[in-house]
């Protein structure tokens, strides 16, 4: 396996995946991944039909699951596209159907694209957001909320001033609407930092990626700290421009990867060959 790390693997995923010698069993911390979507972009990369779609992931989630670590996650960004005026549902169904081939379902992130380009369709608005759901293979995962804490912000300042808590900030309060929700203010009290809620505001894309479809490499990034250490490996079976790759390489990680396409394999390369020099300029300046 070593000689395949922080390498990109050019050809078809699932052939890939299947080889015991690139990927062992239980050998992958973090799988992160943006697949194609169904029916979108067919002129630029393979793609698959909404028809076809749950069936032929089934086999890739499959090997995704054996390679990856017990404590392990499997990151999947993906949306529904609009046909004939309906959203395709297939994403519910490849949701259902994780979840009967045995992966657990923790989480749906919303990835709120800030910049969003704006448009204008018969009976709906502007598209700003994609779907990324969390996967594991059990209960017990990595997961390092700290890393990915944001800043308590102004209203603690003003709350707790001069350390004085209100007597109602120290009794604890249940929601109106009898969810059985509760909170009591004063835990709050000398943090500074505190968790963050599942709908990540990150720009579409920052950078020139020569890629249709890339994300940011701040998606890719918040999971890596989330749920990996240091020198763990992280994999992307559907590489594109090398965006995983990146995240990993300048959080300190290693990755893996596979793209079917030459032309994204040269530029996934080129970026990582450019991170390479700035992460070799980090380290002498220290
Ligand atoms: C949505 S893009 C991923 C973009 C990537 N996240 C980035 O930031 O650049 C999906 C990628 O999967 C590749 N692909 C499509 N079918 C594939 C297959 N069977 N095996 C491996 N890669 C494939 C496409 O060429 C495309 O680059």
């Amino acid at each position: 396996m070593e000689k395949y790390i922080n390498k990109i693997q050019k050809g078809d995923a699932l052939k890939k995946l299947k080889n015991r010698n690139i990927f062992p069993d239980e050998s992958i911390d973090l799988i992160i991944t943006s697949p194609p979507y169904a029916d979108k972009r067919s002129d630029q990369y393979p793609t698959k039909t909404s028809k076809e779609y749950v069936h032929w992931f089934r086999k890739i989630s499959k090997q995704c699951h054996r390679i990856l670590k017990p404590k392990g996650s499997f990151i999947l960004n993906i949306k529904e596209h609009v046909k004939d005026y309906q959203r395709q549902p297939y994403t519910y169904n490849l949701v259902l159907d994780l979840i009967r081939t045995g992966w657990l379902w923790r989480e749906e992130y919303c990835w709120y694209k800030k910049t969003a380009f704006p448009g204008s369709w018969p009976g709906r608005f502007r598209d700003t957001w994609e779907r990324v759901y969390h996967f594991s293979k059990q209960k017990d995962i990595e997961f390092f909320r700290e890393p990915v804490q944001v800043p308590i912000g102004d209203w603690a300042k003003k709350r707790f001033n001069n350390d004085q808590v209100s007597n109602h900030d120290k009794k604890r309060h249940f929601s109106n609407t009898g969810s059985g929700l509760s909170r009591q203010v004063d835990n709050w009290q000398n943090k500074e930092y505190v968790d963050p809620h599942n709908v990540l505001e990150l720009v579409s894309v920052t950078n020139n990626t020569n890629h249709s479809a890339a994300f940011p490499v701040e998606l890719p990034e918040w999971f890596i700290k989330l749920l990996t250490e240091e020198n763990d490996i992280v994999l992307d079976p559907f590489m594109g421009s090398g965006t995983t790759a990146i995240a990993a390489l300048s959080n300190g990680r290693k990755y893996m990867g596979i793209e079917i396409e030459s032309k994204y394999v040269d530029i996934a390369e080129e970026r990582i060959k450019e991170e390479n020099k700035k992460l070799d300029v980090r380290i002498t300046d220290r």
